[in-house]
């Protein structure tokens, strides 16, 4: 049932709510959240574009550390469904000072660690890169228990993303290692979506394992 609905996500109403650099500039935790956390540069705000069918309400750039604030969307789905998607800067990278960086990564766990309402984490990894060094921390990080109290454990879906980049024979095996990488990385039973956000490839897939979160 759930997922003859989620094959037909449409999305009618998407906006900027707020952007917040501290856990007290944070809306108060009142609507499920969804976050998408990821190195700089590697698509979290394009994802985010193409999963609330807008082309550019997140900023994207070419840029590494385009996005520097946790940046805050409300959206509305065609079957009442509503959530709050959590676009979240990116580590490494990006050419920031040590200091910036550093109160990047506070704001960033602190979020993820404390927020009440935040039910998924999507975490992104470039398909050509596959899990290196930050994504296994990242990973690791979002494993550990929380301490605020939950009905269920934070939900983590694992996107590899950028799959156009590859030729059609080269994608499938990219996302396999990718997975494989995932599974060796203490990820149970990983769960591996591979997603383009020029092409819209996986875009149903996650919307389907959101709403399965979130629900
Ligand atoms: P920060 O905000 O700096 O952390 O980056 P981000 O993770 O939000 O990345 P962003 O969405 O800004 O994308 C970075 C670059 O990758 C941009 O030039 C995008 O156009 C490009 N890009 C993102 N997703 C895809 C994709 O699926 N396919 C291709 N070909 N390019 C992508
Ligand atoms: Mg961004």
């Amino acid at each position: 049932m759930r997922e003859a609905q989620a094959s037909e996500v449409r999305v009618i109403d998407a906006a900027f709510v707020a952007g917040a650099v501290d856990d007290a500039s944070l809306p108060p935790p009142t609507m499920a959240e969804v976050a998408f956390a990821g190195r700089s540069n590697v698509g979290k705000s394009s994802l985010l574009n193409a999963m609330m069918q807008r082309k550019s309400l997140a900023r994207t750039s070419n840029t590494p550390g385009c996005t520097r604030q946790i940046n805050i969307f409300e959206v509305r789905c065609s079957d009442g469904l509503s959530l709050r998607f959590i676009d979240l800067p990116g580590y490494g990278w990006a050419r920031r000072s040590k200091d910036e960086r550093a109160h990047w990564q506070k704001m960033i766990e602190s979020y993820l660690t404390h927020r009440a309402s935040l039910r998924a984490v999507v975490a992104l990894v470039d398909v050509r890169r596959g899990v290196e060094e930050e994504e296994r921390q990242l990973i690791e990080f979002l494993a550990l228990p929380r301490p605020v109290s939950e009905r269920r454990p934070l939900e983590i879906v694992l996107v590899a993303t950028k799959i156009d980049k590859l030729s059609a024979s080269a994608r499938k095996p990219a996302v396999e290692r990718v997975k494989q990488a995932a599974l060796a990385g203490g990820i149970q039973g990983a769960k591996l979506i591979g997603f383009s956000a020029v092409t819209g490839a996986g875009r149903e897939d996650l919307w389907a394992r959101i709403r399965a979160a979130v629900l």
